[in-house]
């Protein structure tokens, strides 16, 4: 066994992960979290929400998984979210192209059709099949469509960042990654408008002398301190390189190992149809080597122009500078005399006329003509600078972040001939965080220690009490979920009160007081 296939196992007896639909034989691309990984994954998303919505001051929003046609029409999913694929003519499997071996399939070797599959699932909106939708392939649309209120919301104040924790769908052609490429997803995405001119970040000193593992696209791997990167302009903008850098803290923060991360930008060629530029985040996982976790791209004004082209609202910004604008004002009575009822058609285009040498070139009913001041006047108009906003989007693929934390967390340890295992996650993202066990089951020790698992619980500390089998076999179950403290009742607490609390990682136990323990757990899970 592989240690992915080591953390499966563990993860299906311990409720962390099932294959989706496991009693009709499993569907690829299908994950459950079970009751004890739900609560991890929840935790993951919440130190997320910790640093978005509590650090960067962001907001989170919630909008449908349904999407129209027309917004994904406008976004261009329709027309560019495309794989290319081959079908096998002998055994009928698709396959993506990149999985062919020498252009043959790859399970029966026979020769293979080549076509096109757009990835987004398919329904329909109410009974009219007229009406199509889709599963969303990302949350950020439902963002952009809402920046007009979004905008409002902020006071019109760029920059802003607004987020979204939500699934996502995407129909790959033959998912055989197991947990890692997912059919549906969770993602965690912020979106953050910028002036074109301006992705800046105000804290960037923060992260400036932060060092990060760095591939750019057509140059060798580097360690470059974030600051150093962008003066050097191998990262494109201090937006882009603050986003990589608090992915960073991130990723270590929930438990990933930072020798395991690395930034890697995308090649021209390998860009998704929406992004200028991006870098990914990367994370290091034995069987598949460096998986894509967070992606973090320049989406520029993309989303929100190809919005207001197809609705025709207003997705502008208004900046802070004043613009000096020429307006061109015709003398409607002169022109009123000289083209009668042309004279509208005049004024219009007169309106919208570039003036060359004084004059304006025009074109009525197939004839150009040239119209000097007679006809019309300039006025010098001051105006605010409008604009469309830019995007830096960093997008976190929740799922595969989940299993690289069990993965870079899984410990395989020996104690007096016996096999077991550890899960070494922060206790911040462990789903227990105590357990709570009377040395025996007898003498009054499970009244004291159900009173102290139902303190924990009515201080929101999630605890578990358990008085089954030997106490090393309790201590690790809970060492297989990760639960970072085991509190135990012994005969020593009847005559003086204090616990023992035990330490998952060392095995170390100290004493203490029964009063102190809620603050002492509260302290360190924080
Ligand atoms: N929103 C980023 C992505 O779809 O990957």
């Amino acid at each position: 066994m592989d240690v992915y296939e080591k953390i499966m196992a563990l993860a299906r007896r311990r409720g962390i992960l099932y294959k989706s639909y496991a009693i009709y034989g499993g569907e690829a691309g299908f994950y459950d979290y079970g009751p004890i990984g739900s609560i991890m994954k929840n935790n993951i998303e919440n130190e997320w929400r910790n640093f978005y919505i509590i650090k960067e001051r962001f907001y989170e929003i919630s909008t449908p998984s349904i999407t129209p046609y027309d917004v994904l029409k406008a976004s261009g999913h329709v027309d560019e979210f495309i794989d290319k694929i081959a079908t096998c003519k002998k055994c009928g499997r698709s396959f993506k192209v990149e999985e062919l071996k020498d252009g043959k399939c790859p399970i029966c070797g026979g020769d293979v059709e080549h076509g096109e599959m757009n990835l987004m699932f398919e329904t329909y909106i109410g009974a009219k099949k007229k009406d199509k939708a889709f599963l969303r392939p990302e949350t950020a649309q439902g963002i952009f469509v809402d920046f007009p209120f979004l905008y409002d919301f902020f006071r019109k104040k760029i920059p802003f960042g607004v987020v979204q924790i939500g699934k996502g769908f995407r129909n790959e052609v033959s998912p055989r990654q197991g947990v890692l490429r997912l059919r549906e997803f969770s993602m965690a995405e912020a979106e953050i408008f910028f002036h074109p001119e301006n992705k800046k970040h105000e804290n960037f000193e923060e992260y400036r002398d932060k060092e990060l593992r760095l591939l750019p696209a057509g140059m060798d791997e580097m360690k470059m301190k974030v600051g150093e990167a962008v003066k050097r302009g191998i990262i494109g903008n201090e937006a882009l390189a603050y986003y990589m850098a608090l992915t960073h803290e991130f990723l270590t923060k929930v438990g990933i190992d930072e020798n395991k991360i690395r930034f890697r930008q995308h090649e021209k060629d390998e860009l998704a149809h929406y992004a200028n530029d991006c870098w990914d985040a990367e994370i290091f996982l034995q069987r598949f080597g460096w998986v894509e976790c967070v992606g973090i791209a320049d989406r520029a004004a993309h989303d929100l122009m190809a919005h207001m082209k197809a609705t025709g609202v207003n997705m502008y910004a208004s900046g802070e500078k004043k613009i000096k604008r020429k307006k061109i004002k015709p003398k409607m009575d002169k022109i009123g005399k000289e083209f009668k009822a042309k004279a509208m058609r005049v004024k219009e285009a007169l309106e919208k006329g570039v003036i060359k040498n004084g004059k304006i070139e025009i074109e009525l009913d197939g004839e150009k003509i040239e119209l000097d001041e007679q006809f019309f006047e300039v006025e010098e108009m001051e105006e605010q600078e409008k604009y469309i906003p830019h995007v830096i989007e960093p997008s976190y693929g929740i799922d595969r972040i989940f299993y690289a934390v069990l993965e870079h967390n899984y410990k395989e340890m020996k104690k007096e001939g016996e096999n077991y295992v550890v899960l070494s996650i922060p206790p911040s993202i462990a789903a227990i965080k105590a357990g709570v066990f009377p040395l025996v089951a007898k003498d009054g020790l499970p009244e004291i220690a159900k009173e102290i698992e139902a303190e924990l619980r009515k201080n929101r500390i999630m605890a578990f009490y358990d008085e089954k089998g030997s106490i090393g076999r309790r201590y690790a179950r809970m060492d297989e979920i990760g639960t970072p403290f085991c509190i135990t009742v012994d005969y020593q607490t009847k005559d003086d009160d204090t616990v023992t609390i035990r330490f998952r990682d060392t095995t170390e136990q100290i004493r203490i007081e029964r009063n102190a323990i809620v603050k002492w757990i509260e302290e360190r899970i924080k």
